[in-house]
Parts: C-alpha cells; sequence; structure tokens
C-alpha cells in the first residue's frame, strides 16, 4: 500500500511528499465528461457505481497519491432538507434559501444513514476498488462555507447575504452553524467507518471573515468536529484566504493545514509550527504555464516547503481547462523529486 499519505500526517519521515490535487475527479480528464454527459451532477453523486469509478479515475489516469472521496460539500445542505440544484455554467442554486427565524422550520439534523448512505455505500465501494493502492481521503464543507450557500442561494464573490445574515440575525445564524456541525460530524464519522482513511473540511469562503469573526462564526464550528473525529482519522482544514488564522487552526488538534498560494511557503510554516503537516499551496492557474516552468516552479515550492510534514497539492481547486498533461507534469515533477537531494 502507498502510504505516504497517512506517514506524512502522522509527521513519518519519507522520500519524497505525497501529492494530490483537489477537485482532481473533475472536468479537465476527458474520461469524467464522458460520464458527465450521461448523467446529472447529483445522479453521479447518488449513484455508488458512478461515484467509485470518477473517484478512481484520477487515480488512474494521473498517478495522485491520494483518492478523494466523489461528491459535493452540498450533499449535506440536501440531506438537512434543503433543495439544491447544479446548474451547468452556473454551479449551485439552492431555490428557496434560509432569510429568516420562519425559514429554520424547514432544516433539520437528519440521520446520516438515512439521507447520506448512498455517500457511505460509495466509499466501501471505493475501497474495495482501491484495494489498498492508495488512501481514501473523505470530506465536508465546513459549517460556515455550507451557510454561505444555504443563506445566499448560490455562489458569491463576497457572500454578502451570508454575512448580513450573522451580523443582523446572530442568534438565528449560530443556530443554523450547530445544525450543520451536528450533522457534518455524523456524517463525516459515518464516512470513517465505511473506511475513508483521512477527512479534509474545505472553509472555501473562511477568507471572507476578519479573525476574530473567523473565530466566531467558523473556526468555532470546524474546532467542534476535528475535535470529535481526530481520533478516528486524520482531519485536515483548507480554509482558503484564512491565513491569518493558520496559527489558531494549527491549535485545534488537525493532523494537516492546507494552504492557498497567497502565502509563502515559509510564512505558513512559521505561522503553523512544526507539529503539523502542511498542504498546498501551487496556484492552479500556474497548471497554464510551459511544462518547464510547471516543472521548476513544484520543485521550488517543495524546496521552500522543506523535508517533511508536507503534502504536494494545488492551493485551490484545478481549473476545468487545464491540460492533462500540465496536471500529470505537476504530480509527475513531485514524484521524481527526493528529500535527499536537498
Ligand atoms: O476534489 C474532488 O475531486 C472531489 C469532489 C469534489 C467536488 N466538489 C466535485 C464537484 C469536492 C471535494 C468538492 C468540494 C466543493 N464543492 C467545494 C469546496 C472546495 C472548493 O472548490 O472551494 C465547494 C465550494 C463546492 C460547491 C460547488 N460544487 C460549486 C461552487 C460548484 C460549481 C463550480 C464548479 O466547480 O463547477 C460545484 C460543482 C462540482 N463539484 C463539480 C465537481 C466535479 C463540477 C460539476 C460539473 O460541472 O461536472
Amino acid at each position: 500500500m502507498n502510504d505516504l499519505l497517512l506517514k506524512t500526517l502522522k509527521g513519518e519521515v519519507t522520500s519524497r511528499p505525497p501529492v494530490w490535487m483537489m477537485r482532481q475527479a473533475g472536468r479537465y480528464l476527458p474520461e469524467y465528461m464522458v460520464l458527465r454527459a450521461k448523467y446529472g451532477f447529483f445522479e453521479r453523486c447518488q449513484t455508488p457505481e458512478l461515484a467509485c469509478q470518477i473517484t478512481l479515475q484520477p487515480v488512474d489516469i494521473i498517478g495522485v497519491d491520494a483518492a478523494i472521496l466523489f461528491s459535493d460539500i452540498l450533499v449535506v445542505p440536501q440531506a438537512m432538507g434543503l433543495e439544491v440544484q447544479l446548474i451547468e455554467s452556473q454551479g449551485p442554486i439552492l431555490p428557496n434559501p434560509i432569510k429568516s427565524i420562519a425559514d429554520m422550520s424547514r432544516v433539520r439534523v437528519p440521520d446520516v444513514h438515512e439521507t447520506l448512505q448512498y455517500v457511505f455505500d460509495a466509499i466501501k465501494m471505493i475501497k474495495k476498488e482501491l484495494n489498498g493502492r492508495v488512501p481514501l481521503i473523505g470530506f465536508a464543507g465546513a459549517p460556515w462555507t455550507l451557510l454561505c450557500y444555504m443563506v445566499q442561494g448560490k455562489g458569491s464573490k463576497t457572500f454578502d447575504e451570508a454575512k448580513s445574515f450573522c451580523y443582523t440575525q446572530p442568534e438565528v445564524a449560530h443556530h443554523l452553524l450547530q445544525m450543520i456541525t451536528d450533522t457534518t460530524i455524523s456524517y463525516l464519522k459515518g464516512q470513517i467507518e465505511a473506511g475513508a482513511d483521512v477527512v479534509q473540511i474545505f472553509d472555501s469562503w473562511g477568507g471572507l471573515w476578519s479573525p476574530v469573526d473567523f473565530e466566531e462564526f467558523s473556526l468555532q464550528y470546524i474546532r467542534q468536529i476535528v475535535h470529535a473525529v481526530k481520533d478516528l482519522a486524520p482531519t485536515i482544514i483548507f480554509a482558503k484566504g484564512a491565513w491569518a488564522s493558520i496559527g489558531a487552526m494549527a491549535e485545534t488538534g488537525a493532523a494537516g493545514l492546507g494552504i492557498d498560494w497567497c502565502i509563502p511557503p515559509k510564512t505558513a510554516r512559521e505561522f503553523a509550527g512544526d507539529n503539523i503537516t502542511l498542504q498546498g499551496n501551487f496556484d492552479p492557474a500556474k497548471l497554464y504555464a510551459p511544462v518547464d516552468v510547471i516543472k521548476r516552479e513544484v520543485k521550488k515550492m517543495i524546496t521552500d516547503f522543506g523535508p517533511g510534514r508536507y503534502i504536494a497539492n494545488l492551493g485551490h481547486g484545478i481549473l476545468p481547462t487545464v491540460p492533462v498533461d500540465s496536471a500529470r507534469a505537476f504530480v509527475d515533477t513531485v514524484k521524481e523529486f527526493d528529500y535527499s537531494t536537498l
């Protein structure tokens, strides 16, 4: 078994960093596009055979050191009672978002084995198909990032309505955040029971807050989740843009922190301290550079993070129009790296 990822999360010495890419199962792969043309998005998520097939694609085609479950963070709001549609070229739409306390009667903390069993079934199938080749990463959205979609009802650059909801109706916001947290804890426990080796919490919109508000509306809930699952599986927190809170996130007990490209590796390490694994932080758009530039920049990134406690990854999800050969060049360069040359 390729256990580079698990060893690195435990802080064990390896000869090179493990590598995977956020959103590695997706539209840049022609094999994904074939299934995308045939089945709807949530049909792909809800059918274990399809989720399994898509999860394995980047393992087989690109040779990454970890698989990440094919699903979406928005299956949790769905399970909590909200309708979620994924509209091509528009992104997610929630036609009946939460705007006030009256809307709270439409959300519940569900039994995850009733509402999300299809995810656990997919994980069991993936683990069987992987047969130990690489570890499987499960995931969930952070409560704040899920609240963004549940309140705003669609994607946004600022999530102004979601932030306004938190500032004008803080009690309702905290009630909703706690309900999402409780659901997420049982959901991630279910994923780990089904076989997920690692879990990652995606706080894509954590960077919209000041550090103090990030603690109030996001980190205190992420901390509850980490505390509930950290003894069951290593946990990685990825809070995009929340670099000023790297120190606080490192103290949660998480095994790893995802880092975006807006902070230099050495600064991230200073903020995080030495007892946590860092993951990142290649600018996903840099995969549009010529392959020789990608190779040079990947080596520089690994060198800057230094030997050990480091997982090579992008600083956010891979973009849909990146050439497959460029994604492969990224992964191959990491796999060819040898820490003994540092
Ligand atoms: O990383 C992986 O390969 C695993 C699968 C995965 C998906 N979404 C599949 C997906 C993961 C981990 C996610 C997480 C996710 N989903 C996040 C957090 C990470 C991030 O990128 O910030 C967020 C905010 C979402 C919500 C979401 N889902 C949006 C905003 C969109 C539309 C934008 C887009 O990228 O298309 C989705 C759709 C989505 N989720 C797709 C995939 C492969 C594209 C669907 C398609 O058109 O085929």
